[in-house]
């Protein structure tokens, strides 16, 4: 009889193993670099059209999907899956994608890597029918190395399955019924549609065995020059390098040896040419690494020479004030849902250039990193955060614990992503953390939130010193979270949400708050979001709300307020364009309409009159 338990208990184990998949977590040292293709590394993009289908029993890895999908259809990739089938709209559950490529022999010997540029909200991938590896979290990329799982004779197949159900747990937290009935579907404690999938290009590349693994750039600004402080990071056998920085008709070479893995360079640079706004001028830096007799592996990044910092009543870069004139952004469009479109990217730069600002916010979660190259070449400056809205603070501390974990983890990946980008002035831990938390309120000395945040925003600091840090309040909202920014950041809708109809009402408040929050804190203040809903061509000869003329008599006499006072340091409008939400009684047709500009990037009334204010031409 004992042989009979010992034999079942063991089969059991056996087949538990056979199921047990193990999956790698993303290594953040494997996603620094974005993948570039030069004389040593290759690059195959995976963009285009993928096999999909949905697994709403979630039955997929018990019937063994990741060997291939037996049901297909086709899907774009990148793009969010929810636009490309009605019936997939609302879908927020497990899906699974399939794509087959060769990877070409040459690269043989070299590392090779998978990196999706995001998946939302949680992905597992594998490669050949084998587990290859997982990730949490919608808006950052993350790679994972399959030298060792490559077909060279034949396609490889790669099998990934996004899952996106709306948990209160998650960053941003879904699935809330809050007490101010503000229920929506799919229900999201935000407001913006919970579009997912691969949304995000993916890529296969290859690495020298040697190579770079990371570079981190710090610049400063003396008198008459600069420095430009270089760390580089590498694996594999090479103890010297090299590093070129060619610009303002200069060439800086250097060479620089190792020490362990890292090299730490400082250039300076007499009469350096600084990265601004009106001139962003950007440096060339190429890093190579050499065995004494060739070189082995190099990269090339560019280098915006600037500074950031805030004063107690300004945002100074390059040590003089800046004023942030722009908006709050949404990475949205039809059919693409929240997938990167390169059209898309240029035809919002080219209207931010024509309207006249010169910022805007990754509200509210990262955005493709090719906003970033285009804000770096334009000079537009980017306040980048993390997808940390409605974070919802209530007595359940196991979840606040795991949203606390996630924010954190978003942080070291955001940072790690785009810290060398010089239109990065600012990082933003939260939006709106504590809106529907009814027991907070603006004189709420509530620990909980505020260890929270320290811990968040002491987070950021550690990982980048050179960035003033904030977070991003509502009305409402604790005072004493601004105790911890460096800039105070808030969003105000009075004349909207609350005096409604009462534009002059709204901005006498405004006015009042201004001093009182300047007072208590002496630093910089920035109105973040402030604006009203444009239904486009909706007019009347005495505005009323959902106007044209409503929305810019609106943002017309919030400027005014703004304009009177020396301690505002931005004000961004909510928002670029009009955006999709979930449904609910307070968005019409499913969507946000205040937007300057209509989902399709035609510009309303309130478009020409910012333009009017901000453009000097
Ligand atoms: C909030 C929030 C935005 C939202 C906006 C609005 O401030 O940050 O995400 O879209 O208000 O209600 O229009």
């Amino acid at each position: 009889m004992h042989k009979v338990i010992l034999f079942v208990f063991l089969l059991i184990c056996y087949s538990g193993r056979l199921f047990s998949q193990d999956f790698k977590s993303a290594d953040l040292n494997n996603s620094c670099l974005f993948p570039e293709q030069n004389a040593h590394r290759n690059l195959i993009n995976l963009s285009g059209i993928w096999s999909f289908n949905i697994d709403s029993n979630n039955v997929g890895e018990k019937e063994g999907w990741f060997n291939g999908l037996k049901q297909a259809r086709p899907i774009a990739v990148p793009a969010s899956w929810n636009d490309q089938y009605d019936e997939l709209r609302d879908y927020m559950g497990v899906a699974w994608y399939e794509q087959n490529t060769f990877v070409p022999k040459l690269w043989k010997g070299q590392k090779i890597f998978i990196r999706f540029g995001s998946a939302n909200y949680a992905s597992k991938v594998w490669i050949n029918g084998k587990p290859l590896g997982k990730h949490e979290g919608g808006h950052l990329p993350f790679s994972f190395e399959i030298s060792d799982y490559i077909k060279w004779d034949s396609a490889n197949k790669i099998v990934v399955q996004v899952e996106n159900i709306l948990k209160l747990e998650r960053i941003p937290p879904g699935s809330i019924i809050s007490e101010a009935g503000f229920n929506n579907f799919p229900s999201a404690n935000y407001d913006f549609f919970p579009f997912c999938g691969l949304q995000r290009p993916v890529w296969i590349y290859s690495l020298p065995q040697t190579n770079i693994t990371d570079i981190n750039v710090v610049t400063k600004i003396l008198s008459s020059s600069a420095t430009v402080e270089i760390k580089v990071k590498k694996e594999g056998v090479a103890t010297n390098g090299k590093l070129v920085l060619t610009g303002n008709n200069h060439k800086y070479e250097k060479e620089f040896s190792f020490v362990g893995d890292d090299a730490f360079i400082t250039l300076d640079i007499e009469n350096a040419r600084l990265w601004n706004t009106e001139d962003p001028y950007l440096y060339d830096l190429d890093i190579s690494l050499n065995n004494k007799k060739e070189i082995i592996d190099n990269y090339n990044i560019s280098v915006g020479i600037r500074t950031i910092t805030v004063s107690n009543n300004q945002l100074l870069l390059n040590g003089k004030p800046i004023f942030l004139k722009g908006f709050g952004k949404h990475e949205d469009f039809p059919i693409l849902g929240k997938g990167t479109s390169y059209p898309v990217i240029v035809k919002d730069f080219s209207l931010l250039k024509w309207i006249g600002a010169n910022s805007f916010r990754t509200s509210h979660y990262p955005y493709d990193e090719e906003y970033f190259n285009m804000a770096d070449k334009q000079g537009i400056l980017i306040i980048d955060e993390i997808p940390a809205v409605g974070l919802y603070f209530d007595k359940n501390l196991d979840q606040v614990n795991e949203r606390k974990e996630m924010c954190k983890q978003q942080i070291r990946e955001l940072i790690n992503r785009d810290k060398n980008h010089p239109c990065v002035i600012m990082w933003s831990v939260a939006n709106e953390p504590g809106l529907r938390s009814t027991y907070l309120k603006k004189e709420s000395t509530d620990t909980i939130s505020f260890n929270f945040f320290k811990e968040l925003i002491n987070t950021a600091k550690n990982q980048d010193k050179t960035r003033p840090v904030t977070l991003v309040g509502a009305e409402n909202e604790p005072y004493q979270w601004f105790s911890l920014a460096d800039v105070v950041c808030i969003n105000r809708y009075f004349g909207w949400y609350t005096q409604v109809g009462n534009i002059a009402e709204g901005a006498r408040l405004l006015n009042n708050e201004l001093d009182i929050l300047h007072s208590r804190f002496n630093k910089p203040i920035m109105l973040t979001e402030f604006g009203a809903d444009a239904y486009p061509g909706m007019h009347a000869e005495v505005s009323d709300m959902f106007t044209e003329e409503y929305q810019r008599d609106f943002i017309k006499a919030y400027l005014e307020v703004l304009d009177s006072k020396d301690f505002i340091c931005g004000a961004h409008v909510w928002a670029f364009a009009d955006f999709k939400t979930s449904q609910g009684s307070g968005r019409f047709g499913g969507y946000n309409w205040k937007g300057v500009f209509t989902r399709d990037r035609k510009p309303k009334m309130a478009a020409y009159f910012l333009k009017s204010k901000w453009s000097k031409n």
